[in-house]
């Protein structure tokens, strides 16, 4: 299974503005929380700094960061060694989740087996976007589509042919 990136999107990748999301769409809360649930999540600083530095209840909290980030949570820890993490985890049969932001995205997506990308029907303003991918490289399966609020949201799984 190895690494899964997951995010909601809008039509023009966005992804957040000011350090927080674009959008808050119950269904997609819900699916990140089903999909991610027992497992290792792999995070962002800035990420971390807007889940004002608590760790998402019942996951393995991994933070990405240059600074010492001294007495963290028990739930979380500093990623510290980034390529023997991506190594010894690449064909791992443990899903682990990248779940942003922006820059860990673009870190992790050449190392992705699968992305679920929730993608919102709407455009916003935003200041942060997901990186661009070849869809053509992925087969793609939309899971579900549903209507929140008058917007039309798509649950895409893609994966990356081998
Ligand atoms: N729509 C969604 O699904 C979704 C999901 C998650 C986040 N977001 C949004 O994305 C935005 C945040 O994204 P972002 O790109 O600004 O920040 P980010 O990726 O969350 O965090 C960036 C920080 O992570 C650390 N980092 C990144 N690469 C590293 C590396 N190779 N080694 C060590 N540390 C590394 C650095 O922290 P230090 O400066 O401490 O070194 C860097 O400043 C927010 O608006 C957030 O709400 C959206």
């Amino acid at each position: 299974m190895s690494f899964s990136l997951i995010a909601c999107i809008g039509k023009n990748r966005e992804l957040g503005k000011d350090n927080d999301l674009v959008f808050h769409f119950k269904e997609d809360m819900k699916f990140f929380r089903e999909k991610t649930k027992g497992k290792t999540v792999v995070m962002g600083y800035n990420t971390w700094k807007s889940l004002k530095e608590t760790p998402l209840k019942g996951r393995t909290n991994l933070i990405l960061s240059h600074r010492d980030l001294n007495s963290l949570p028990e739930s979380a820890k500093r990623l510290e060694n980034l390529d023997s993490f991506i190594k010894k985890n690449s064909t791992s049969a443990e899903e682990i989740f990248v779940i942003g932001g922006a820059s860990v995205y673009k870190l992790f997506l050449p190392h992705a087996k699968t992305l679920y990308l929730t993608e919102v029907e709407e455009e916003a303003k935003a200041d942060v976007f997901f990186p661009t991918f070849k869809k053509e490289d992925y087969d793609l399966t939309t899971l579900k589509s549903l209507t929140e609020n008058t917007v039309k949201l798509n649950f895409n799984k893609y994966i990356k042919r081998s």
